[in-house]
């Protein structure tokens, strides 16, 4: 069992031939409600990869909350410890053009995850295989659930996106961590190089179209990426978390979860949507062993 806790967010997306400047107003070219937060896309994408998971997460009493439990449940996610709480669910605002994105979060419901809840679910977290975190909830909830995990013996991927919620209380817990190079750099500094030989099999920085690399406590190890047409790179690195977590849980050795975890995230970006392109199983390993 993979249980994830995290954020579930509405994405509330537009699209448009180039971003506005401030001030200014443009005429857009698309617009679509879908189910998104990283915790919610990297539970989906954990699910589709036929991993058994259990969200514990928080949604709002409005229309947005019902539509977000329901797809969950329609992609085979446990939503039993998804709570309800008064107000809006998550919303993400988010701004296509050019290639690529800019988005805003607003948490509403997300914030209400208290480290009260993560003590209620202690015999679950306790009974996973593997937990999954990212900074999108509360992080006295993120410290809780690291605490519990590591208590009961319960290994932890730390997604830590958005960066600016890290703390460096975290690393005692020595949680799995998969920053961007950008996260790396706000966590690690500019020379987060140097900190991938301190936390050597559990920092994985992911690169991108360009893979990922670690230490492996002798070696640096670059796992190559994929390069695709990518059409909405929006959940990349969710499906890469998603896909580390099945592979991880089922313990396949270090280098190959990454590679299956590549291959799974450039089939993502291939399909609009955070989770529009999130593969199964039989897609993902036949583009692994495509690109040995
Ligand atoms: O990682 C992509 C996700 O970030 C989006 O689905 C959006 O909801 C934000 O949480
Ligand atoms: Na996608």
């Amino acid at each position: 069992m993979i249980t994830v806790v995290g954020s579930i967010n509405m994405d509330l997306v537009v699209g448009t031939e180039r971003f506005p400047k401030q001030g200014e107003t443009v005429l857009g070219n698309l617009h679509t409600t879908i189910p998104g937060g990283k915790g919610a896309n990297q539970a989906v994408a954990a699910a589709r990869l036929g991993g058994e998971v259990a969200m514990i997460g928080a949604v709002g009493t409005d229309p947005f909350g019902d539509e977000l439990v329901t797809n969950l449940e329609n992609e085979g996610v446990d939503v039993s410890r998804v709570k309800r709480v008064e107000g809006p669910s998550g919303i993400a605002n988010i701004l296509l053009s050019e290639g690529d994105n800019r988005i805003i979060v607003v948490p509403g419901a997300n914030h209400q995850l208290t480290p009260e809840d993560i003590d209620h679910s202690e015999a679950a977290i306790a009974a996973s295989d593997l937990v999954v975190l990212q900074l999108e909830i509360p992080i006295p909830s993120v410290l809780r659930t690291l605490q519990i995990a590591r208590r009961n013996q319960v290994p932890v991927i730390l997604n830590p996106a958005p960066a600016d919620g890290f703390s460096p209380e975290f690393l005692q817990y020595e949680p799995i961590l998969t920053p961007n190079e950008s996260e790396a750099a706000m966590m690690f500094g500019e020379n987060w190089e140097r900190a991938l030989e301190a936390h050597p099999n559990r920092l994985i920085v992911t690169l991108g179209q360009n893979g990922a690399r670690y230490y492996d406590g002798d070696r640096h190890i670059r796992v190559p990426g994929i390069r695709v047409n990518a059409v909405d790179t929006t959940g990349a690195g969710d499906t890469f978390n998603g896909a580390l977590a099945v592979a991880l849980a089922e313990k396949m050795p270090l280098e190959d979860a990454i590679r299956f975890a590549n291959a799974a995230a450039s089939l993502s970006v291939e399909q609009f949507g955070a989770q529009g392109g999130m593969p199964g199983r039989g897609e993902t390993v036949e583009r692994m062993k495509h690109h040995l």
